[in-house]
């Protein structure tokens, strides 16, 4: 992956020139912390890649996909402290590590060095952008607040579901395919399927996330495995678990998903076994390749090279298939 190479590296040295630890260090520290627990950089990328795709030099859609890495670190902090996660990348998360309130404020600071990288644009593509970025922020959080919602409602429907993570995850990934194809002047056709590929792949990968947190390795994953059983999360897994099941398994899983024991051994086994005898689990990944599918069929419709919408198949087809 010599391509992806290039696009990271060029974002890593990029990033290191603008994300720096100054006074005060409780506020900036955070912030390298967990930009420089790096992650697999795949917003960042795939800004990068659909603007070399539309021919245009890359870099000079550098600061939108930095905006973008930062705006999706900050989300993973207070993800973070709403999901009472305790690992992020392998490592402590940053509430965890320093207090809830830096948390809560260093990552407000990384939204608004977010915005602020849309300046390097000139007024036109300034507006173009920090219009998508907006709207898709504001999409982020509806999605992040549904997806709490959810944790205590037992009537969640897989479109309820599919809308949520469409929200939270899917249009983040959509907006950093259409914000390339902004900096590269690509015509409005261009942009909008730019967007709905990024966003159909984005869909697949949190049906991906959501399936790696029950059964991933957690060693590799570097979230803790099971923590959105423990939480209560009405994911694709649980609500297809439940329909497919029986009275008297309804039953349970309403039960376990209506507590917070303190040791969740117990419930995260008898989850897992419901959700793979109830033939779930593979209606998941089923539903992650048709996805990734419909990503694929619009992705043929993209006005780029055949030879570049090969790299972005064989990209689509590696996240699906990815541990971490
Ligand atoms: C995690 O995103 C949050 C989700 C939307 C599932 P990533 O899996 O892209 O996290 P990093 O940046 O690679 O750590
Ligand atoms: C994350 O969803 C979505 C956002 C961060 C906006 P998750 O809660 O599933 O993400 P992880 O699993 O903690 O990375
Ligand atoms: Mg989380
Ligand atoms: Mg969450
Ligand atoms: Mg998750």
């Amino acid at each position: 992956m010599l391509e992806i190479e290039k696009y990271s590296q060029s974002l890593q040295n990029y990033l290191d020139e603008v994300v720096i630890i100054k006074e005060p260090k409780q506020l900036y520290e955070p912030i390298k912390y967990i930009v420089a627990l790096g992650g697999k950089r795949l917003r960042p990328v795939l800004t990068l890649m659909s603007c070399d795709f539309f021919n245009t030099d890359f870099k000079k859609a550098l600061p939108a996909a930095l905006a973008l890495e930062l705006f999706h670190n900050f989300s993973l902090i207070h993800d973070d402290i709403m999901d009472e996660a305790p690992l992020r990348r392998g490592k402590e998360t940053v509430h965890q590590k320093w207090d809830l309130n830096t948390g809560i404020l260093s990552g407000d600071a990384m939204l608004i060095l977010a915005y602020q990288l849309f300046e390097e644009y000139e007024p036109n593509k300034f507006k173009d952008l920090a219009k998508l970025f907006s709207k898709t922020a504001l999409q982020v959080c509806e999605g992040q607040q549904y997806d709490v919602d959810f944790e205590t409602r037992n009537d969640v429907t897989i479109t309820d579901y599919i809308k949520m993570i469409d929200y939270k995850t899917a249009v983040l990934l959509g907006a950093a395919m259409k914000m390339g194809a902004i900096v590269a002047n690509a015509s409005e056709e261009c942009r909008e399927n730019s967007y709905e590929f990024g966003r159909n792949l984005g869909i697949a990968f949190q049906l991906q996330d959501d399936y790696l947190d029950c059964f991933g390795n957690p060693e590799t994953f570097g979230k803790q495995i099971g923590g959105d059983i423990i939480a209560n999360k009405k994911t694709f897994l649980y609500i297809k678990a439940y329909q497919n099941s029986r009275d008297s398994e309804k039953e349970i899983l309403e039960k376990l998903f209506s507590e917070k024991p303190e040791d969740p051994t117990h419930k995260i086994k008898t989850v897992l076994d419901i959700y793979n005898t109830s033939g779930a689990t593979k209606e998941t990944l089923k539903e992650i390749t048709n996805y990734t599918q419909k990503a694929n069929e619009i992705l043929m419709k993209l006005d780029i090279s055949e030879e570049n919408k090969e790299k972005l198949l064989t990209f689509g087809d590696k996240l699906m298939k990815r541990k971490v």
